[in-house]
């Protein structure tokens, strides 16, 4: 495994996603990725799963210290009222004292983020989470956390994959210590390139591998695949015995400007225009 750093914690490259997992479905993949050696969950209050997350945790015989544990504030959980609350509910069905780190899931145009960053430094500073950030925040609003606020934000998790640029996101992370998390990494799948086919062909590795292997090649990014296939979870964690070229890893990039963007609800920011 490889890790990006922050404050002295080591954060493992490559996670688990755990979106659209429900119930014992969520139990079992979560119980074989921890067993496939994946040490970093991601979860979230709006996924509904955060009890699966938690008994898979306990009943794995894997030591919490040695997993890294995202969770994620719903927007109704914003404002500094309900956050401290929300959070000791996640983490009552986590069946654990703390999580490694808290998001703020999405921007709230309602509740200003001079209510929400104090509340949010504060579980910190109350042990309830190791490190904090956010997730789907553009360029200026990283910047309302960071400069304006103080906060010292560990990651902003945004989409990310060979379809859609993100480098002012990973302009402003990489410039004020910071690592940038790709959700939807693989695409979800949706989507299907003849580079990348290529690629993979050379390697004799899948297309998802390749593409995995192009995020967790980058400096200050780590990537988090959702799947609920056995097959699929053991191959997207084996990524570590190749690597790919600096040609290959630019014209992956090179892909990017195509800015494919999957995930776009309507109360979503208004995301910075590629570079
Ligand atoms: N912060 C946010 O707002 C936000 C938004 C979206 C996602 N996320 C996080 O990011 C995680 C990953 O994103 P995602 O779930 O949207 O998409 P993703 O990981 O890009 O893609 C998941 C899809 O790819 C399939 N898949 C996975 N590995 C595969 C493989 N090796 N070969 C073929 N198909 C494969 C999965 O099917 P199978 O299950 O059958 O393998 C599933 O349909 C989420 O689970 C969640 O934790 C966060």
């Amino acid at each position: 495994m490889e890790f990006v750093q922050k404050s002295g914690i080591n954060i493992p490259k490559l996670g688990f996603g755990t979106w659209m997992l429900e119930g014992g479905v969520c139990l079992d993949a979560t119980h074989f990725a921890l067993k496939t050696g994946y040490r970093h969950i991601d979860t979230a209050q709006i996924y509904g799963n955060e009890a699966e997350v938690g008994q898979a945790i306990a009943e794995s015989g894997v030591a919490r210290q040695d997993i890294f544990l995202t969770t994620k504030i719903w927007r109704d959980n914003v404002s500094a009222k309900k956050l401290e609350d929300s959070l000791d509910e996640s983490l009552r069905k986590l069946r654990t004292d703390y999580v490694d780190l808290l998001l703020i899931h999405w921007p709230v145009d309602e509740v200003p983020l001079s209510d929400t960053i104090p509340a949010l430094k504060s579980m910190q500073e109350k042990g309830k989470t190791r490190l904090i950030g956010v997730s789907n925040f553009t360029v200026s609003q990283m910047a309302a956390c960071v400069d304006g606020l103080g906060a010292d934000l560990a990651t902003n998790q945004v989409e990310y994959h060979p379809y859609l640029s993100q480098e002012p996101v990973l302009d402003y992370a990489r410039a004020h210590d910071m690592f940038l998390t790709a959700y939807s990494p693989l695409g979800r799948m949706k989507l299907a390139d003849a580079t990348i086919r290529e690629i993979a062909q050379k390697h004799g590795k899948t297309e998802s591998q390749i593409i995995l292997r192009w995020h967790i090649q980058q400096p200050d990014v780590v990537a988090i695949p959702k799947s609920a296939t056995s097959a699929h979870i053991e191959s997207n964690f084996a990524l570590f015995d190749f690597a790919l070229t600096d040609e290959e890893m630019a014209r992956i990039t090179a892909l990017t400007k195509q800015n494919k963007r999957l995930i776009n609800p309507d109360f979503a920011p208004k995301w910075d225009a590629a570079a």
